[in-house]
């Protein structure tokens, strides 16, 4: 795989180019393909032993399909989706080839951190693939975590489903609350202005990626559904006004954080 030619479908995007910008350094040649290239997604991909599928969630396992029975047996077809498993049984399905899904946990624009950034790694099918991708990723700083596709997709229905749906319910509630944003900025504590720069980010992030990432994954609705039963748990709690019952509800946050972990596990945080 080392002096493999790679195809980007989806190459002229975001984390398209920043995955075929990763492989160029490397001394790769890169074939990008966009949906106004010269250059087809098929004629890429029939020519290059690396193909990595980095196109709109809801486009993905169509493009997969397409693409996915001309990849050779001993090449390696890969994809960036936001979500693993549908991607991951649609590469499997459609190819022969050697099939490994990757989730960058960061956005294109991701400066620098204090810790590595990191890639979660799905192997599907094959080794000398799943080696290569997850050296070139280590070298390149990437702290790479390998895990199953459908734990992947369950996990980010909490880290992307209802922590996204958490700002966005934020953003709504202050712009319903119709005091000005200068004058909440101008009386922030360093807890809201961080909420606000939240926001403002998320709301950077063009509005397809986030509606399709929200609307249109199981993971993300099933982390929302889980996130609407504790917000109203918490509501209830809240409103009336009962200390016991918001007392009850605190000591379980405590005691999931202690232990690090969701618990008790909430029916619906299942991913798609
Ligand atoms: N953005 C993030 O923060 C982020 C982070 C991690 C993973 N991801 C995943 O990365 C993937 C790409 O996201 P992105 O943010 O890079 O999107 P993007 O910037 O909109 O790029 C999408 C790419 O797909 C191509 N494309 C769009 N519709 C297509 C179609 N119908 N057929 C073939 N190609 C098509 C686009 O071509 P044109 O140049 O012609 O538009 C472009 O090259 C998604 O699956 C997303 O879940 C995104």
């Amino acid at each position: 795989m080392n002096d493999a030619q790679v195809a980007v479908v989806g190459g002229t995007g975001r984390m398209g180019s920043w995955m075929a910008g990763l492989l160029e350094r490397r001394g790769h040649r890169v074939l990008r393909t966009g949906r106004r290239t010269r250059l087809r997604a098929e004629d890429a991909a029939g020519s290059s032993q690396v193909v990595i599928v980095s196109v709109p969630v809801q486009r993905t396992a169509e493009i997969i399909r397409r693409v996915g029975p001309l990849v050779g047996e001993d090449g390696l077809l890969m994809d960036l989706t936001s979500v693993k498993k549908e991607p991951v049984h649609a590469m499997l399905a459609n190819s022969r080839a050697q099939v490994v899904g990757l989730h960058p946990l960061f956005g294109p624009d991701a400066g620098p951190t204090k810790s590595p950034l990191t890639v979660a790694v799905c192997p599907g099918r094959g080794k000398e693939g799943l080696r290569w991708i997850t050296r070139v990723l280590r070298t390149q700083g990437y702290d790479v975590g390998v895990i199953e596709p459908g734990e992947h997709d369950r996990i980010m229905g909490v880290v992307q489903g209802a922590n996204h749906f958490a700002t966005l319910a934020l953003a709504l509630c202050i712009g319903r609350s119709g005091i000005p944003v200068e004058r909440l900025e101008r009386w922030s504590t360093p807890s809201f202005r961080l909420a606000l720069d939240r926001i403002r980010s998320l709301l950077g992030q063009p509005e397809a990626l986030l509606e399709a990432l929200m609307t249109e994954t199981g993971a993300a609705r099933g982390g929302v559904a889980g996130f609407r039963i504790a917000v109203e748990a918490l509501a209830e709690a809240t409103l009336a006004e009962e200390r016991g019952r918001f007392r009850n509800l605190f000591h379980e946050m405590e005691e999931a954080l202690e232990n690090r972990v969701f618990a008790p596990r909430i029916e619906g945080t299942e991913g798609g």
